[in-house]
């Protein structure tokens, strides 16, 4: 079998377009357009790439986009001063702070203080709480994008058996959430589970978040089965100095077996930003709605 490529780019290009669509009818509607700002402390070299995309993708889209960049030694203390004012600031429809934190931030407490109508991450116990009940507002932006490529590809969920590996709360945990809401049976795994690759021969539908380069080997995956890889792992090339971006899913192996596959680069990816606008968008049209 030689598998569909699921192509995020494109996918998400769909998307912006839509997304775009809709905020120039907000924009005609209510006089401003929905604001996002996203927040960064510190110099860690891919979240100032992921930012910064952030950013430019927002204002591609005629979202106001702006990013906040604050450094490394930044007290918790001022951190939640400036989440204050963000919270504060009516134009100001989504905050984002990107993770991972310098170790003086403690995460938890910061992202507790965004106010859950503005939390376009979904990170916020609330909208977390509002997912496992049933009743989704603010979804995690990359398991929502692994959703839509699911959709995408013409995946039956209703009753397929479902393997997340990884138990991440960015990830893992509301994966389950937006599989188990379409009546798959859902399992996640962990670095604790016992025999990993018996448990995704099992699975119809494959969802790796582990962070571990090529994990996921070809005699892992049943025949036919979907896999979506989130994994964006930078490795050493042997022998000529340079890096290359690889998954968590060894992509040859398995694609020679899967019935689709997301690539990386290319995949999950470009989603994970485009939710992140729908998202706004979505959290502008409900606080314009709450008045
Ligand atoms: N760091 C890696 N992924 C994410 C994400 O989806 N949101 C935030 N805020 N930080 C991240």
């Amino acid at each position: 079998m030689t598998a569909q490529i699921l192509d995020g780019k494109q996918l998400a290009e769909t998307l912006r377009a839509e997304v775009k669509r809709g905020v120039l009818a907000f924009v005609a509607e209510h006089g401003r357009a929905p604001g996002l700002d996203v927040v960064l402390v510190g110099e860690d070299p891919a979240s100032q790439v992921y930012t910064r995309n952030k950013e430019k993708q927002a204002k591609e889209v005629g979202i106001r986009g702006t990013l906040h960049t604050l450094p490394a030694e930044t007290t918790e203390a001022e951190l939640v001063a400036l989440l204050a004012r963000l919270n504060a600031d009516d134009a100001v429809d989504g905050i984002l702070v990107q993770l991972p934190l310098p170790k003086q931030i403690r995460e938890q407490t910061v992202l507790d203080l965004i106010r859950p109508e503005k939390d376009v991450d979904g990170f916020h116990p609330v909208n977390a709480g509002l997912l496992a009940s049933g009743r989704p507002s603010l979804v995690p932006c990359t398991p929502r994008g692994c959703m839509k490529l699911l959709e995408r590809a013409g995946t039956k969920l209703a009753g397929a058996r479902a393997v997340v590996i990884g138990r991440s709360n960015i990830v893992g945990k509301p994966a389950l959430q937006l599989l188990l809401a379409e009546s798959a049976t859902v399992t996640i795994a962990h670095s604790r589970t016992k025999d990993l690759p018996a448990l995704c021969r099992e699975a119809d539908v494959l969802v790796a978040a582990v962070g571990r380069p090529e994990m996921v080997r070809g005699d892992w995956v049943k025949d036919g089965a979907v896999v979506i890889d989130v994994g964006i792992n930078r490795v050493e090339v042997p022998g000529t100095g340079k890096t290359r971006l690889v998954g968590d899913v060894a992509y040859d192996e398995v694609a020679e077996r899967a019935a689709a596959i997301t690539p990386v680069p290319g995949g999950v990816g470009p989603m994970t930003i485009a939710c992140l606008l729908e998202n706004t968008l979505v959290a502008a049209r409900a606080r314009v709605a709450a008045r």
